[in-house]
């Protein structure tokens, strides 16, 4: 069986998408395909921290978060080549947006709102979530975020399938996206 990358990539691939899109599941999948570490932003911003995000809001709001995580993804984003789960408000910043853009491609990873309620309803950790009926919020940051999201480079759907599928589906997508981009033209 040949397990060598498929390609390799000239710059990092940072996936965005709502919380229980699957930014981590499809991107620790994706980095092994491709043979690049992972790396998750918001583990990042714990680290930096020295407490988890759920107490950084606690102790701090939600806009110290946004600076720190706006200046965690700045510094990731001038590593090396590797791919990169950001958290879901992450690409709503105007400037963490314009960074990611310019030195990234960008992966939407698109979900509906009943994949999205099903892999978050257990989890407590979120602190977005719990100011209220989490399905409500989850449906409102969707209306907000979605035009969004949509300025990435690259959309994939993220559906109920199993994530190994969904991540060849994004190493296809990756694939056309470059060739697109070196011959100019579409494959
Ligand atoms: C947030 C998403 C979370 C985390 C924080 C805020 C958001 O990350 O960054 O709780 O604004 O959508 P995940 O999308 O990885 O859950």
């Amino acid at each position: 069986m040949d397990v060598s990358p498929p390609f390799s990539l000239p710059r990092t691939v940072a996936l965005v998408g709502l919380m229980g899109a699957g930014k981590s599941a499809i991107g620790k999948r994706l980095a092994a395909r491709l043979d690049l570490p992972f790396v998750d932003a918001d583990d990042e911003i714990e680290h930096a921290a020295g407490c988890t995000i759920d107490e950084f809001f606690e102790k701090y709001g939600e806009a110290d978060f946004r600076a720190g995580e706006r200046r965690v993804i700045a510094r990731l984003l001038d590593e090396p080549p590797h791919v990169l789960s950001t958290g879901g408000g992450a690409y709503m910043d105007v400037e963490t947006r314009a960074l990611m853009r310019a030195k990234a491609l960008t992966v939407w990873l698109r979900a509906d709102l009943d994949v999205l309620y099903d892999r978050v309803r257990r989890r407590t950790h979120r602190p977005l979530l719990r100011q209220g009926d989490p399905k409500e919020i989850l449906g409102r940051l969707m209306t907000q975020r979605y035009p969004i999201y949509a300025e990435a480079d690259i959309v994939v759907d993220s559906t109920a399938q199993p994530a190994d599928r969904t991540t060849e589906q994004v190493i296809d997508a990756l694939r056309a996206h470059l060739h697109l981009q070196s011959s100019g033209t579409p494959a």
